[in-house]
C-alpha cells in the first residue's frame, strides 16, 4: 500500500479532515499523531540497511527523504484533495519552486496567469529563464492560455480564485486545452482549498497548497503541499530531497491540527466573507468589491460551476487616494495589518503598501493594483463584529 494512502477512506470531508490519513493504532496508542523529531533513523543492521536500498522494505532513513509525521499530513492532505499522493515542503514557495525544477528542463516553456502570486511570477518569469526555461505570462481568458502554447510548452500553471481580485480561471478549459497540447497543468488552490473546489476532479494534474494560509489556519506555521498521481508526486519528492525544502516535523504537527477544523473553518470563513463582501457593495464609500460570490463579479458564473463556497479573501476599493485608503486601513482593530491569509485572525492589508510597495503608482498600476484596493482575509470572529470593525474604519 501506498505510504500515502489512508488504511480505510472514510466518508465525508468532516470526517477524511479528522481521521484521513491517520494509521491506527498510532505509536505509544495515543490518539494524536505524535511529532517525530529527529533528523536520522536507525538501522537495526546491515542487512536491513541493504534491504531498504533493494526497496524491500519502506521506512525512514534521514530528514531530508522523510518524516512519520510529515507523511501524515501528506496523506491527510492527499486524502481531503482525493489525490494518491502527496508531498509537504517547508513553505509554499518551495512546493511550487521545487515542483517546477522536477517537471521543467532546459528549452522548455511555461505558461502562467498574470494573477499569479508575485513570487510565483518572479521565480517563472525571472529565476527559471537563468536555466533556460521561458516563460509566458497570459490573462484568465480561455482564448488567452490557448494562444500562448509553443511547440516547447510543458507546463501550464496558474492559480484560481486569484490574489487580490478574485479571478477564476475555468478548470474544464484549462484540462482541456493541456489534453490536447500534452502540457502538464498544475493549480495553485490556496485560496479555495479542498472544501471550496477540486481542481483533480476536473482533469487538473497537480494541485498546490501554500499550506501556511487555510491548510495549516492559524497563521503559526509556514508549509506547502503538493497533491496528485503518485509518479509525478515521486519525482518531485527526488527533486526534493536534493533541493532540501522539506516540511519540519513540529510544523507537520501542526498542519495535521489545523487540518482537523478545515472543513468547518472553511465553511465559516465563506459565510462571514459573503456578508461582509455584501455589506460592503451596499456601503456608499467603497467603489468596488472583488468577490467571486457576488454576481457583480466578472467570474462569478465560473466560480458558480466549479466551487462550492468563495473563500475568505475580500478585496475591495474606497472612494480615496493611497493616503486615504491607508487611513481606512490604519482605522480597523480587529483587523490586524499583516501579509498572509487563511488563518483565524481577520487580517486587512493595502496591496499598493504591501507587497508592492517598491512600485510607484504607474507601475503598480501597469500590474493592475490600484492605490485604494484594500484586502481582507476574513477570519473566525463574528461577523458582526468584524462589519462594525470596518464601519468605524470607513467612517
Ligand atoms: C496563492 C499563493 N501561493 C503561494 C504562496 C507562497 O506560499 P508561502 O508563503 O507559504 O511560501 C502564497 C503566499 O502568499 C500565495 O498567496
Amino acid at each position: 500500500m501506498s505510504r500515502n494512502q489512508p488504511s480505510k477512506p472514510p466518508q465525508g470531508l468532516a470526517t477524511q479532515a479528522i481521521h484521513g490519513g491517520e494509521e491506527r493504532p498510532r505509536p505509544g496508542n495515543a490518539i494524536s499523531t505524535p511529532i517525530f523529531q529527529t533528523a536520522t533513523f536507525v538501522f537495526r543492521d546491515t542487512a536491513e540497511l541493504s534491504a531498504h536500498h533493494s526497496h524491500q522494505n519502506r521506512r525512514e532513513e534521514y530528514g531530508r527523504y522523510g518524516n512519520p509525521t510529515t507523511h501524515v499530513a501528506e496523506s491527510k492532505c492527499a486524502a481531503l484533495e482525493g489525490a494518491e499522493a502527496g508531498l509537504a515542503f517547508g513553505s509554499g514557495m518551495a512546493a511550487i519552486t521545487t515542483t517546477l525544477f522536477a517537471v521543467l528542463s532546459q528549452g522548455q516553456h511555461v505558461i502562467l496567469t498574470n494573477d499569479c502570486y508575485r513570487r510565483t511570477r518572479h521565480f517563472c518569469t525571472g529565476l527559471l529563464g537563468r536555466f533556460g526555461v521561458d516563460a509566458t505570462v497570459v490573462g484568465t481568458s480561455p482564448g488567452e492560455l490557448e494562444a500562448a502554447v509553443q511547440p516547447n510548452t510543458r507546463v501550464l500553471i496558474s492559480e484560481s480564485p486569484t490574489n487580490p481580485y478574485n479571478r477564476c480561471v475555468d478548470l474544464d478549459h484549462i484540462a482541456e486545452v493541456a489534453q490536447r497540447h500534452r502540457l502538464l497543468t498544475i493549480i495553485d488552490s490556496t485560496f479555495a482549498t479542498p472544501v471550496n473546489q477540486r481542481p483533480l476532479d476536473h482533469g487538473i494534474d497537480l494541485v498546490l497548497h501554500s499550506a501556511t494560509k487555510y491548510l495549516a489556519g492559524h497563521n503559526d506555521v509556514l508549509g506547502g503541499v503538493i497533491l496528485g498521481k503518485e509518479p509525478i508526486i515521486d519525482a518531485v519528492r527526488d527533486c526534493q530531497g536534493i533541493l532540501g525544502g522539506v516540511m519540519d516535523p513540529h510544523a507537520a504537527y501542526l498542519l495535521i491540527r489545523g487540518l482537523k477544523t478545515l472543513p468547518i473553518r472553511i465553511e465559516r470563513q465563506n459565510a462571514t466573507a459573503m456578508k461582509v463582501a455584501h455589506w460592503l457593495e451596499a456601503h456608499p464609500r467603497v467603489t468596488a468589491v472583488h468577490y467571486a460570490g457576488l454576481a457583480s463579479h466578472p467570474d462569478h458564473e465560473t466560480a458558480c460551476r466549479q466551487m462550492s463556497g468563495f473563500g475568505g479573501v475580500v478585496s475591495f476599493e474606497v472612494a480615496g487616494d493611497l493616503d486615504e485608503t491607508s487611513r481606512v486601513v490604519d482605522a480597523a482593530s480587529i483587523f490586524q495589518i499583516a501579509p498572509s491569509l487563511g488563518g483565524v485572525e481577520s487580517l486587512i492589508e493595502q496591496p499598493a503598501l504591501m507587497s508592492f510597495f517598491e512600485l510607484s503608482t504607474e507601475e503598480r498600476l501597469g500590474v493592475g493594483i490600484k492605490n485604494n484596493l484594500i484586502r481582507l482575509s476574513i477570519g473566525l470572529e463574528d461577523a458582526d463584529d468584524l462589519i462594525e470593525d470596518l464601519e468605524g474604519a470607513l467612517a
